[in-house]
């Protein structure tokens, strides 16, 4: 496989010298806790510039491609959104030439001519990494099949630390499609870094957590048990993760009728909680959270979607330099 080659010259502001200049984000594998303190004090100085003044030109004159082979609402837009509030532009593409047989690699070679950075949601695990491989920019992952879905988690521990005021200290319940969520596969590998969790998976026994995840969990040392019902360990959790089971990527789908409704999160369920919590999920949802909880205070699956927004502004200004 060729190396990345190195930028030849550099455009006039950029720091090179800036620790994630040029950098690809494309696993929470490489995130240290100090590097998560640093991003999200930039996300949440991202927060207070949007909250006065809106738009800024931090990343005025800089082009992202956003480069997406699945569907997408928040991720997509939210990284549109990110560039376009610190003054940059976006090439958006959800139909490329691949549907003419152009590979990954030749598809982002020839973005990579025309932008400054790029974010590629795709089916495929690895693929992201394959991109970043032959862009010769920074390559950021917004979900690769079942692998990862690195900005989301950093979102979802940005939401706990705006919410909650703390990372430590913490009983976190993932609850749904373990197997196929990428995003629970994410977020428990990075709240490794952190002190004193407690991790509670709560499934269908045919979506269960997968190996790997519980075995490099286990080799942080955190305490982690799987469940089947709800019930035993609502009332000690303090951020309850639910998510939607994943009808695409089921192969077998009485295997996913029998699993959809496994769980669904109603205004009753809510009374076990405790009073200072909070319900979290990467949307989008299906039946899995009735809209009755949604005015519930601890319902932060809405304000999670939006500190997105400003965690991707801090990645992107972080990868070009400018943070
Ligand atoms: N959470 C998330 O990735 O949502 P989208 O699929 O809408 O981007």
């Amino acid at each position: 496989m060729p190396t990345k080659p190195k930028s030849p010259y550099l455009p006039f502001g950029d720091q090179q010298t800036a620790p994630w200049y040029g950098k690809d984000i494309l696993s929470v594998k490489q995130f240290s806790r100090a590097d998560l303190e640093y991003i999200f004090s930039v996300a949440h100085e991202m927060r207070v510039m949007v909250e006065r003044i809106g738009t800024f030109d931090l990343l005025k004159g800089k082009i992202l491609a956003n480069l997406f082979y699945e569907p997408s609402t928040r991720t997509f837009a939210s990284f549109m959104a990110a560039m376009q509030r610190l003054g940059g532009a976006v090439i958006p593409i959800r139909y490329s030439s691949v549907a003419k047989g152009e590979s990954l690699p030749d598809t982002v070679r020839t973005l990579a001519a025309y932008c400054d950075v790029i974010v590629i949601r795709h089916p495929e695990v690895g693929s992201a990494a394959l991109a970043a491989q032959y862009a010769g920019k920074p390559v950021i992952n917004a979900g690769d099949g079942v692998g990862e879905h690195p900005t989301q988690a950093l979102l979802d521990v940005f939401t706990i630390r705006e919410e909650l005021g703390r990372l430590d200290d913490l009983t976190v319940t993932m609850l749904g499609d373990l197997k196929y969520g990428r995003t629970v596969h994410s977020l428990a590998r990075l709240l490794t870094r952190f002190k004193n969790i407690k991790l509670n998976y709560v499934s269908p026994d045919v979506l269960r957590m997968p190996r790997d995840v519980i075995e490099e969990v286990e080799e942080k040392d955190l305490p982690q048990k799987e469940y089947t019902v709800l019930d035993k360990v609502l009332p000690e959790t303090d951020v309850l993760y639910v998510t939607r089971v994943q009808r695409e990527r089921f192969e077998n789908l009485e295997e996913y009728e029998k699993a959809k409704d496994a769980y669904v999160i109603t205004a009753k369920t809510m009374e076990k909680a405790k009073d200072r919590m909070i319900v979290m999920h990467p949307l989008p949802r299906v039946n899995e959270i009735a809209m009755e909880v949604d005015k519930d205070p601890r319902a932060a699956y809405f304000r999670q979607m939006e500190y997105g927004l400003y965690v991707r502004m801090a990645l992107l200004a972080m990868v070009l330099g400018k943070a």
